[in-house]
C-alpha cells in the first residue's frame, strides 16, 4: 500500500511538473511537440542581480523563448577549490529569475566559454598546474573539468532547475566551439570530445546535452551550430 501510494504520488508529481525535452532528428521537441525556439544570451556576471528580472522580461517581450548563458569557471573558482557564487556570480538566482519570468534556460557549462571573457573562462591556477594541457586527453585537465562540471550540475539539480525536474533548463552544453580548433589535437582531440560526451551523459541531467559547432558530435549529443 505504501509503495503504491508512493508510485501514484511520483506519477502525479512527474506528470504535472516535468517537461520532457528531446529531439527527433529534425527539431527539438518539448513534451512531444516540435519547437523552433528563439534564445538570447545573457551573461549573468555582466549585469547585477537587480537588473536580471528586467533584462529577462524585456527578452520575453522581444519574443525570445529561452535565455542561454555560459558558466564562467575562473569567476566561480578563482582559487582552486575556493568558490564564489555571490552577487553577480549567483548562478542559481539567475536561473531562478529565468524561471520566474517564464522562459526556458540553456545552460552552457563548457567550461571553456570564449565569450570575450578573460582566458575563455579558464582559471589561472589551472594554467599553472604542472603538465597541464587544455582541452585534450590530459588527465589533469579532464579531472578538473569533470570536477567543476559535476559541481555545477549538482548545484542545479539540487535546486530542481532542469526541465526533467520541473525547472526551466531544457538543454545543457558541454565543451564549446571545439570543432573549430579540434584539427591540431589529432586523435587526442577525437578521444577528448568522446570523453566529454560520455562524462556529460553520465551526469544524468534528464535533458539533452548539446555541443556547439561540433559537426561530428558523438551520439547522443545534439549537434549544434550557433
Ligand atoms: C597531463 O596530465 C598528467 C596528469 O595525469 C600529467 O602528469 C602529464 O604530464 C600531463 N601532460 C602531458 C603533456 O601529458
Ligand atoms: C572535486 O575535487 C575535490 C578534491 O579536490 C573533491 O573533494 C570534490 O568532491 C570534487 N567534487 C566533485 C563534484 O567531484
Amino acid at each position: 500500500m505504501v509503495s503504491l501510494r508512493f508510485l501514484l504520488c511520483f506519477l502525479f508529481v512527474s506528470s504535472v511538473y516535468a517537461t520532457i525535452v528531446s529531439h527527433d532528428g529534425r527539431a527539438i521537441t518539448i513534451d512531444g511537440h516540435r519547437r523552433v525556439l528563439l534564445s538570447g544570451s545573457i551573461h549573468y556576471p555582466r549585469s547585477t542581480p537587480e537588473m536580471w528580472p528586467d533584462l529577462i522580461k524585456k527578452s520575453k517581450e522581444g519574443g525570445l523563448d529561452a535565455i542561454e548563458t555560459y558558466v564562467f569557471w575562473n569567476a566561480h573558482e578563482p582559487t582552486r577549490r575556493q568558490y564564489d557564487f555571490s552577487g553577480k556570480l549567483d548562478l542559481i538566482r539567475f536561473l531562478k529569475t529565468i524561471q520566474d519570468e517564464g522562459l526556458y534556460g540553456v545552460l552552457r557549462i563548457g567550461p571553456y566559454a570564449c565569450a570575450e571573457w578573460n582566458y575563455g573562462g579558464f582559471p589561472v591556477w589551472l594554467h599553472n598546474m604542472p603538465g597541464m594541457v587544455f582541452r585534450t586527453t590530459n588527465k589533469s585537465f579532464m579531472d578538473e573539468m569533470q570536477n567543476f562540471t559535476t559541481m555545477i550540475v549538482d548545484m542545479v539539480k539540487k535546486e530542481k532547475l532542469f526541465a526533467s525536474q520541473g525547472g526551466p533548463i531544457i538543454l545543457a552544453q558541454i565543451e564549446n566551439e571545439y570543432g573549430n580548433v579540434m584539427g591540431p589535437y589529432g586523435e587526442s582531440g577525437k578521444a577528448y570530445i568522446k570523453w566529454c560526451a560520455n562524462m556529460a551523459q553520465s551526469l544524468d541531467v534528464g535533458v539533452p546535452w548539446i555541443m556547439c559547432q561540433q559537426n561530428d558530435a558523438p551520439q547522443p549529443m545534439v549537434i549544434s551550430s550557433v
